[in-house]
């Protein structure tokens, strides 16, 4: 670790605001980590907050970390291969939201770059300066988030993001696009998967699960509880997060899992008097 630090300025941390993102509940999930395991495993990425958390602590961990969403799963590479380009890219932004944000917010929105960094540069302004710093698509996958009120949102963000960029680097990380489950063809014995999969609403005004064109249905509910226990009987370490429901601690209701009721802010809800402390489940077969 130490060694890493003296090149790394500062300790990487998410460079994205991601609904149901996990920066806050950090030293519960720390806690819940067991002692040892072979590679590290989060097919549902996001803003990656374990991960970041995972590799600041061990540098040399091996991990493998995916998401249906590919214009996340471009970010991280562009991060990771294209940094100068892309702070570069991102400061032309900055200029240009300065001198007419809301002008300038909406062309961004409405267009649809080709060129990789274009496309990364643009999700992360676009993350930067929208309402609430929410990612969220539309059916047809058009990202629809009107523009924040921000004084001065800190758009380049430089020193997180070649601190991100070095570590991707320096750390065995593969990454790659793709649907959770291709994670039982790669995960051995010993292995940790870190589920953290978009929640069924459980009331009318939590209903967030539009990171992609995709909804995350009930049925892929029940897929990624077929994933758990065959992971489970390779003898794999599996550690998911969901939402507080008879529902999910029913299916987990078999001896191998262990469920732990968990405090968690949410702030995603766009009326702000109901993102207060609410329950989810944390739940491990270890
Ligand atoms: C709750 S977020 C993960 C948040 C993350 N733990 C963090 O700290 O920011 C869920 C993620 O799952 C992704 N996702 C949705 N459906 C998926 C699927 N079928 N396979 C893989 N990823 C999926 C979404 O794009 C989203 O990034």
């Amino acid at each position: 670790m130490k060694q890493v630090y003296r090149q790394i300025a500062t300790t990487p941390k998410p460079f994205v605001k991601w609904a149901g993102g996990k920066r806050q509940l950090i030293p519960i999930l720390n806690e819940n980590l067991p002692k040892t395991f072979g590679t590290y495993y989060e097919p549902f990425l996001g803003g990656g907050a374990l991960l970041f958390h995972i590799l600041a602590e061990r540098n040399a961990q091996k991990c493998s970390i995916s998401d249906l969403n590919s214009d996340l799963v471009l970010t991280y590479t562009a991060i990771r291969n294209r940094i100068d380009e892309l702070i570069s890219s991102l400061k032309n932004h900055e200029r240009n939201y300065q001198k007419d944000s809301k002008t300038y917010y909406y062309s961004i929105r409405e267009s649809n770059p080709r060129s990789e960094i274009e496309k990364t540069s643009r999700l992360l302004f676009l993350n930067r300066t929208c309402f609430n710093g929410l990612y969220r698509v539309n059916s047809k996958g058009k990202f629809n988030v009107p523009l924040g009120s921000y004084t001065n949102p800190n758009i380049v963000n430089e020193e997180n993001l070649r601190s991100v960029s070095a570590i991707l680097q320096s750390s065995k990380v593969a990454i790659k696009c793709r649907d959770f489950e291709s994670v039982l063809r790669d995960a051995k014995k010993g292995d940790l998967v870190y589920f953290d999969p978009p929640y069924q609403p459980v009331s009318e005004t939590a209903n967030f699960t539009s990171y992609t064109n995709k909804s995350f249905t009930y049925e892929d509910l029940i897929r990624l509880a077929e994933l758990c226990m065959k992971l489970d009987s390779k003898g794999c370490k599996v550690l998911l997060s969901n939402s507080d429901s008879k529902e999910v601690a029913k299916i987990f209701s078999n001896k191998s899992w262990k469920i732990n009721r968990i405090q968690a802010n949410r702030s995603i809800n766009s009326n702000s008097k109901k993102r207060t402390g609410h329950f989810e489940l944390l739940i491990k077969n270890y």
